[in-house]
């Protein structure tokens, strides 16, 4: 399984990345103007500052929704840096632009999917990820793993190469979950990965180890 973060505060990017475990990032407006990046410029100088962080694959959104514009901004993105993926939102305009940039050999992340006919068509239309909002799902009272598992089962059934990247990650159980019913990726902020690492018993046993070499060793 892929982890990416879900983030565009550079420190929380570095330290994803320093843990050794981290195989992209995921932006998206909201995520930049968090972190107070804005205009043209500054946003795209904020992606190539990403790409120089980590090694894999990052998600820049466009924010254009008509066909010329979005694959004029999607080309314009991704030729910044070969690890940029284009991120597309799932809409009429966009299935069509990610048709477009599939026959061009760009690649792709298909935003906002919140049902597994969207996710149909966004393999179909060649997209290289599929980003389904789990969180948001579980927000309105309906289980986003369900949905993330049903897509799993289209997807294998005719065998699309398209990634199940599970997006709007929430906590660390969301994570495990997503592993145990086959998401190809998770993304999640820096919480949700670092969650993975904890168990009082190991805190316990690791507090005996040391006290007993200290005894040992005095
Ligand atoms: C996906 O790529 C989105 O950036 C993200 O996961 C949205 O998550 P949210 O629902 O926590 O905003």
């Amino acid at each position: 399984m892929k982890f990416f973060i879900d983030t565009a505060n550079l420190d929380q990017i570095k330290e994803a990345q320093e843990l050794g475990v981290l195989d992209g990032v995921t932006t998206n407006p909201s995520l930049m103007a968090k972190e107070g990046i804005t205009g043209k410029e500054n946003i795209i100088n904020h992606y190539k500052k990403i790409c120089d962080i980590v090694t894999g694959d990052v998600s820049a959104e466009v924010i254009s929704t008509d066909f010329e514009n979005i694959v004029k901004e999607g080309e314009e993105l991704a030729a910044l840096h070969d690890q940029i993926v284009v991120k597309v939102p799932m809409i009429k305009e966009g299935v069509k632009a990610i048709k477009y940039f599939s026959d061009k050999g760009i690649r792709t992340n298909c935003t906002l999917v919140f049902s597994v006919g969207q996710a149909l068509l966004a393999a179909k239309a060649g997209a290289t990820y599929v980003s389904p909002f789990l969180g948001r799902l579980d927000d309105i009272s309906t289980n986003g793993l369900n949905l993330i598992e049903e897509i799993r089962l289209v997807y294998d059934n005719y065998g699309y190469e398209t990634q199940i990247l599970a997006a709007s990650i929430r906590h660390t159980m969301h994570v495990i979950d997503c592993a145990k019913i086959g998401a190809d990726v998770m993304t999640g902020p820096l919480s949700s990965i670092e969650g993975l690492l904890n168990h009082p018993l190991t805190d316990i046993g690791l507090e005996k180890f040391l006290a007993d070499y200290k005894k040992g060793n005095e």
